[in-house]
């Protein structure tokens, strides 16, 4: 469920965003199934190849703080843009990796929008460590 906190959460996230290269600043928190949140921002690289999304950020401090247990229970993600941006594929799929079977992913912005989906909608058919194990 997007609360709030949550969506208060993601917008300041945001503003952290080291973006000199795009200029698009993104904004993501997680909540955690133990109710533990974790926020992140794009991180830009000159080499462009070296630049994280707001959402693998969020992911990468949980894990390296809460370690590999972690259950991803909603994402919210912010930016400046209307509609607002859905995470890309790298993300969905780190997502898939941590992601409770009823992850929520929820879209906003500042100026009230917010689009729902669950991670299931967004990734369909997700690749999981279910093929490595034969
Ligand atoms: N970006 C994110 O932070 N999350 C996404 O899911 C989509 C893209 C960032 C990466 C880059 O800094 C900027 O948005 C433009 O692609």
């Amino acid at each position: 469920m997007i609360t709030n906190t949550l969506r208060d959460l993601a917008i300041a996230a945001m503003e952290k965003s080291y973006s000199p290269y795009s200029t698009k600043k993104v904004g993501a928190v997680i909540e955690l199934s133990n109710g533990s949140t974790f926020t992140g921002c794009n991180v830009e690289n000159s080499s462009f190849g070296g630049t994280v999304c707001a959402e693998r950020v969020a992911i990468w401090k949980a894990v390296s703080e809460m370690g590999p247990g972690i259950a991803v229970k909603t994402v919210v993600v912010a930016t400046d843009a209307s509609p607002p941006w859905v995470p890309c594929g790298i993300c969905r799929q780190v997502i898939n990796e941590f992601a409770t079977k009823t992850c929520e992913i929820h879209l906003v912005n500042k100026v009230g929008d917010v689009k729902s989906f669950t991670h299931e909608q967004l990734l369909p058919h997700g690749f999981d460590r279910s093929a490595l194990n034969r």
